[in-house]
């Protein structure tokens, strides 16, 4: 193992029924006035909500319901998410959903404690972030990570960029996170297959690098590929398999943790390659495409395009997580990214731009998508092989 610098501070209770705990646990940290943020109506549908009220009320505490964050989230909504937790005096922030609500309660914990700045100026990275307020989440869908990481993404609808983007920073670490397979039930088949291609892809973003020697980082990070894998065909298949949906879960949080990326090569951090996300970022802020669905859509393509820069690599992806026994390293890469394609296939997830978009992709589509995800032709992305505008647009095209 190689240097690093690890820190992950958030309480993880896992397992099921551990929802009836969320009182108990937000009481240790002796605030009175929580602000709850979540989405559309699936947790007040499933009940969740009204527990989590309860329960938080019955620990004597006030509580301000911020709903109607939407997937793919907005940096509007976190503005005034912000404005009413500060008339409120919020001293706590809950997310209560999956990725899109743990973001954009990241942003109004930051707005919170800093309330004579505008998060926008954070969003931009005008501004660095030095405080926040107290964040905990009661996770309902297996996917993002957010609940482990120390990212925050949201779409910019306010200056006209149109640039979905995140910001990264300890102070984006949960203190807590309910992780409760069954409140995961609920989900459309859809959203679980979603989840878990993005899963696959926070370990594939990191495992794709040139920076090796650190073997422990590589072979949990390859169990890791298998278990979802083999999980995550079973939670779509089959919703209610607490087995199926609790390794899926334990996975998301895994596969965002940091642990799959640690070890360096001099002073560059194995921090991931991170080019499909850039990708799929783009794809979703012009197209409101699902996230999940997006990484999927881009991978087979980035994969073919940037195998050559290290083959043995992808080969070796082949043999330990396919089980592939072929010799030759090229074949044994085609392979392993032929596998990958029918595994995506079996979530229920698109291979192709063309069948996310689900209809034909023009040049103009892939030269609107480089442009967003080049920032206008002015930034590269990727570390495996560093990808300009012209690689964008080959990949997308
Ligand atoms: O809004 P509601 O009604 O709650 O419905 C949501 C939403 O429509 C639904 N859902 C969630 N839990 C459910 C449920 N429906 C039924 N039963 C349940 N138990 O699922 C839909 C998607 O929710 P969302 O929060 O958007 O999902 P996800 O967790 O995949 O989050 C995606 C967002 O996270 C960002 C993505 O870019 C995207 O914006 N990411 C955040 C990261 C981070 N902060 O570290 C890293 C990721 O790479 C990712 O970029
Ligand atoms: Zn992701």
């Amino acid at each position: 193992m190689q240097k690093f610098n690890y820190y992950s501070p958030t309480r993880i209770v896992f397992g099921a029924g551990i929802r009836n705990d969320i009182g108990t646990l937000i009481k240790e940290f002796g605030v009175k006035k929580v602000a709850v943020i979540v989405g559309g109506n699936s947790a007040k549908k499933s009940g969740l909500l009204d527990l989590v009220e309860d329960k938080l009320k019955s620990e004597g505490m006030d509580v301000l319901l911020l709903g109607g964050v939407v997937p793919n989230p907005l940096l509007s909504k976190a503005k005034e998410m912000t404005k009413e937790a500060l008339k409120f005096g919020a001293e706590f922030v809950l997310a209560v959903g999956g990725g899109s609500v743990i973001d954009t309660a990241k942003f109004v914990a930051i707005g919170v404690a800093n309330p004579d700045t505008d998060i926008e100026e954070f969003f931009f990275q005008r501004k660095k972030v030095e405080k926040s307020t107290p964040i905990g989440t009661v996770l309902t869908i297996a996917a993002a990570g957010s609940e482990t990481s120390d990212s925050a993404v949201l779409t910019d609808d306010v200056t006209g960029t149109h640039i979905k983007k995140g910001i990264t920073t300890d102070y984006n670490r949960c203190r807590f996170a309910i992780m409760d397979p069954e409140l995961t039930y609920t989900l459309p088949k859809y959203q679980i297959g979603a989840g878990v291609a993005d899963i696959f892809m926070h370990t594939a973003e990191r495992y794709f690098t040139n920076i090796l020697g650190n073997h422990l980082t590589d072979e949990m990070a390859e169990g890791l590929f298998r278990d979802i894998i083999k999980f995550g065909v079973k939670a779509v298949k089959n919703p209610t398999d607490y087995e199926a949906m609790s390794e899926v879960m334990w996975c998301g949080s895994v596969s965002h943790i940091g642990l799959t990326g640690l070890g360096a090569k001099g002073d560059t951090p194995r921090d991931g390659d991170w080019s499909c996300h850039q990708l799929g970022m783009a794809i979703s802020a012009l197209f409101d495409s699902t996230h999940g669905a997006t990484l999927s859509a881009v991978w087979a393509s980035w994969a073919n395009y940037v195998k050559d820069e290290n083959i043995s690599r992808f080969a070796r992806f082949a043999r330990k997580v396919y089980g592939v026994v072929e010799t030759d390293d090229k074949k044994a890469a085609d392979m392993g990214i032929e596998r990958t394609v029918e595994f995506f296939k079996s979530v229920g997830m698109p291979v192709s731009l063309h069948e996310l978009l689900n209809r034909e992709v023009s040049e103009k589509d892939c030269e609107e998508l480089a442009i967003n995800c080049s920032y206008n032709k002015s930034r590269s992305i990727g570390s495996f092989k560093s990808l300009d505008y012209n690689d964008m647009y080959n990949i997308y095209m």
